[in-house]
């Protein structure tokens, strides 16, 4: 393998994916799978030394556990994990997020977890309703989204994430009212909500191909309107297609006293984005949609580095084969033209409802939004689906839930 140049940048953007879950939910496409604790600890194993091996490259400023479900690794695991980060000297990241499901988060792994620099937990919910629950074949109740919650209150984590879903088979805009009023009531600093996908290969995609039922997309709509509604209502910024933040901690006395790590915490910057951001945006994803680089690891993980893209096998059994054997896991590269890495960039962080500013744009880039794609954003502003102002473009309201369809016209 070449050593990474060491006169360029190291990346500042680390994901870790954990390819496991107690059990398959039924609309779900990312890779995991259902494990014995055998594979989960060699996966242990070779994840630290894929860590090793790119630990000189990077220095993160965000990081961010996602799955699978991380939550799911025990004390040991994580401590393995966690200790070699240390070694490494990869901790101390301004923001560092584990992603959870809520049957299963313990006070113990919480506690660890904070000790060592976590700071953010992201809880998948999907949603409050138990019918739509055991529709989606997730393994927790409602009443574990609550204890959970209050779990991770008490462990001290004051930046805190809720998944939901909305447009599953069988909710009505009344179920949706009921979950988000009382996701919202729960008082996390952060909201994402998707629209379900069909995701090819998914039981949920078999369901719709075989018409057990029918997609509504007009209740989809209505069902995005009341989540932008409500979640405005409620002090959410929305910042991003899906997802939402508060500006600032809403009660400053409800802030619980600092994680033992955080005296050792680096000062780093805020990265490259110029946009006004909620306080509690997710600053891992936004460097993903303003063209940041960062490194994944873990087997189906993407990274993308100096321009070139390259992803891991999404195979627990062959990554760990190949890190046994001292091989990064790489299943493919790509490195991309400049124009069409460009246009890329640009769909991306048209998700973002600040849109681009032209100037960040080009500094991200090198190419000038003006210059390269006049014609698509008049065509977009003539359609009520984009705003070109003096400094930026961005999508409007309206634009964003096409998001998708305007995005693609910037692709080379
Ligand atoms: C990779 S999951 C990780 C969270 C954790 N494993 C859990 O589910 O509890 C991240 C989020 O993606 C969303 N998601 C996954 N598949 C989806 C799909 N097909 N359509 C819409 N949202 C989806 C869910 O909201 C989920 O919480
Ligand atoms: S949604 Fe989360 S828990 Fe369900 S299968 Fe996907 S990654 Fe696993």
């Amino acid at each position: 393998m070449s050593m990474p140049d060491k006169s360029t940048a190291r990346a500042a953007s680390l994901y870790i994916h954990v390819p496991f879950c107690a059990q398959k939910c039924a609309y779900c496409a990312f890779y995991s799978e259902s494990s014995t604790g055998h594979l989960i600890n060699r996966y242990v194993s070779a994840l630290i030394r894929e860590l090793e091996m790119i630990a000189d490259d990077l220095k993160p400023r965000t990081i961010f556990f996602g799955g699978g479900t991380p939550s799911l690794l025990n004390l040991r695991q994580w401590g393995r994990i966690l200790h070699a980060m240390e070694r490494l000297d990869l901790l101390g990241a301004e923001e560092f997020t584990v992603e959870c499901n809520p049957a299963t988060v313990s006070t113990d792994k919480a506690s660890l977890l904070r000790s060592f620099g976590v700071n953010r937990f992201s809880m998948g919910v999907q949603s409050l309703d138990e019918t739509l629950l055991e529709r989606l074949g997730r393994i927790h109740s409602r009443e574990m989204v609550f204890k959970s919650f209050d779990a991770l209150r008490r462990a001290g984590f004051d930046n805190l994430n809720l998944d939901l879903m909305f447009a599953i088979p069988g909710q009505t805009l009344e179920t949706w009212r009921a979950t988000l009023a009382e996701a919202l009531a729960l008082g996390s600093e952060h909201l994402s909500s998707y629209e379900v996908i069909y995701e090819d290969d998914t039981p949920m995609f078999a369901q719709l191909q075989a018409g057990e039922f029918d997609v509504d997309e007009d209740l989809g709509c209505a069902m995005y309107d009341e989540l932008v509604e409500r979640a405005t209502a409620a002090g959410f910024h929305q910042y991003e297609i899906a997802n939402f933040a508060r500006r600032a901690k809403a009660n400053e006395s409800t802030v619980h006293s600092p994680p033992s790590y955080r005296s050792r915490v680096r000062t780093v910057d805020c990265g490259q984005a110029t946009v006004d951001l909620p306080a509690f945006a997710c600053k891992h994803n936004v460097n993903y949609w303003r063209g940041g680089s960062f490194y994944g690891l873990g087997p189906s993980a993407t990274s993308y580095v100096r321009g070139v893209r390259t992803k891991n096998w999404s195979n627990t059994q062959l990554y760990c084969e190949q890190l046994e054997k001292g091989n990064r896991a790489i299943e493919s590269h790509e490195e991309l033209p400049p124009l069409k890495r460009a246009g890329e960039t640009a769909a991306f962080g048209l998700r973002m409802v600040a849109g681009w500013p032209f100037e960040e744009f080009k500094r991200t880039t090198s190419f000038d939004l003006r210059r390269e794609w006049p014609a698509e954003m008049s065509q977009l502003a003539g359609r009520g689906w984009g705003e070109i102002l003096s400094d930026s473009f961005r999508l409007t309201p309206r634009g964003l839930r096409f998001a998708d369809a305007a995005a693609e016209m910037f692709l080379r």
